[in-house]
């Protein structure tokens, strides 16, 4: 297996190509230096398959979909990621094939719900989950640091001592460790008990990431787009959240609200279905179409997407156009289709 990390700097973009097939996958790859990772593969002679990203981050502008648009590479994501034009989702136990390499997918939650790592030929991809002698912060946009803890030992620590481990981050200058090294020497983990790795990841008190506004909703929503203007993590933290059965009382009651369904056209007839009666603007446009409900103005909008993150951004903008009660589907369609409430296809 052809093996290499191409940024050189605190954030690490993995290339692996098929040394026979001559087939290659980017791990986490940064928007800005794509003209790089393009040069590579070409010089290398290696044909892209598939770009992956191993979470929604939130420190750098994702390139997975650039890499799409540019070269036909296949956008890999967890099930649990919100942002929409992902070609392929995967869960745990699930193998990605590229070429004669395999790659195993571990769902690693707890930096982010949509955290995974992958596990081919001796080495293992940990994203943010398993740093080298750290662990990736649990404060923000979904983080748990419980299942972060089970992620760990569970999951990673499972695996043999001597198997690689090469994170999406390091800000000492690392670029590899084992498994075996960061089960003693990781001062986060090493003879901590979950309550007390809670406690601690609690107390951490990070400041939170530079640009993180102009970094989380984009790669949450796969938007690039100037006419957009995101709301602020206040604005965000605003918006009412609803559970799936809240929501379903509310279509069945007397008084129904709108249920807006801000996904794209392809995910609202794909595989997760959509809600009777609800109606498709997908986020991109929602601003501009506005005016088509202004009617419920003063009355109940819901808004719904795949994990609830996106429709949360739509909340917020709603509710910044003048809509006085605006609601969000906690978890969207992946946990309305968990509790196995009805879907139309
Ligand atoms: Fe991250």
């Amino acid at each position: 297996m052809f093996f290499r990390e191409l940024n050189q700097g605190k954030c690490k973009t993995y290339l692996l190509a098929c040394e026979t097939t001559r087939k290659a996958l980017l791990i986490d790859p940064i928007r800005e230096k794509t003209d790089r990772y393009l040069a590579a593969l070409a010089y290398f002679g290696h044909k892209l398959e598939y770009a992956v990203d191993t979470h929604t981050h939130a420190d750098h502008r994702t390139g997975v979909f650039e890499l799409k648009e540019l070269t036909g590479a296949r956008v890999v994501m967890h099930r649990r990621a919100p942002a929409p034009h992902v070609d392929l989702h995967v869960q745990d136990g699930q193998t990605i094939i590229c070429g004669e390499m395999q790659l195993q997918v571990l769902a690693t939650p707890g930096h982010t719900p949509d955290s995974m790592s992958l596990y081919c030929d001796g080495k293992v991809f940990t994203g943010d989950t398993l740093l080298i002698r750290g662990t990736g912060r649990t404060d923000f946009a979904g983080g748990d640091a419980g299942l972060q803890y089970d992620s760990i030992t569970q999951k990673l620590f499972a695996l043999s001592d001597d198997t690689l481990v090469y994170p999406a981050h390091d800000y000492r200058g690392n670029t590899q460790s084992r498994i075996g090294e960061e089960k003693r020497l990781n001062p986060r983990i090493a003879d901590r008990s979950k309550i007390e790795y809670v406690e601690l990841m609690a107390k951490l008190g990070l400041p939170l990431p530079t640009k993180i506004q102009e970094v989380l909703q984009p790669n949450q929503t796969a938007l690039d787009d100037d006419r957009i203007a995101f709301p602020t993590v206040a604005e965000l933290n605003q918006v009412r959240q609803l559970n799936p059965l809240e929501v379903q009382g509310l279509i069945n009651s007397e008084s129904p609200p709108l249920v807006l369904d801000v996904r794209e056209s392809n995910e609202y007839s794909g595989e997760l279905g959509h809600i009777h009666g609800s109606r498709l603007i997908p986020l991109k446009d929602l601003a501009s179409r506005a005016g088509e409900f202004e009617a419920y103005k003063g009355k109940h909008v819901i808004v719904i997407c795949r994990a609830g993150v996106r429709s949360t951004t739509a909340a917020a903008i709603l509710t910044s156009l003048g809509f006085e009660q605006v609601s969000n589907l906690r978890g969207g369609m992946l946990e309305w289709n968990e509790h196995r409430l009805p879907v139309e296809r």
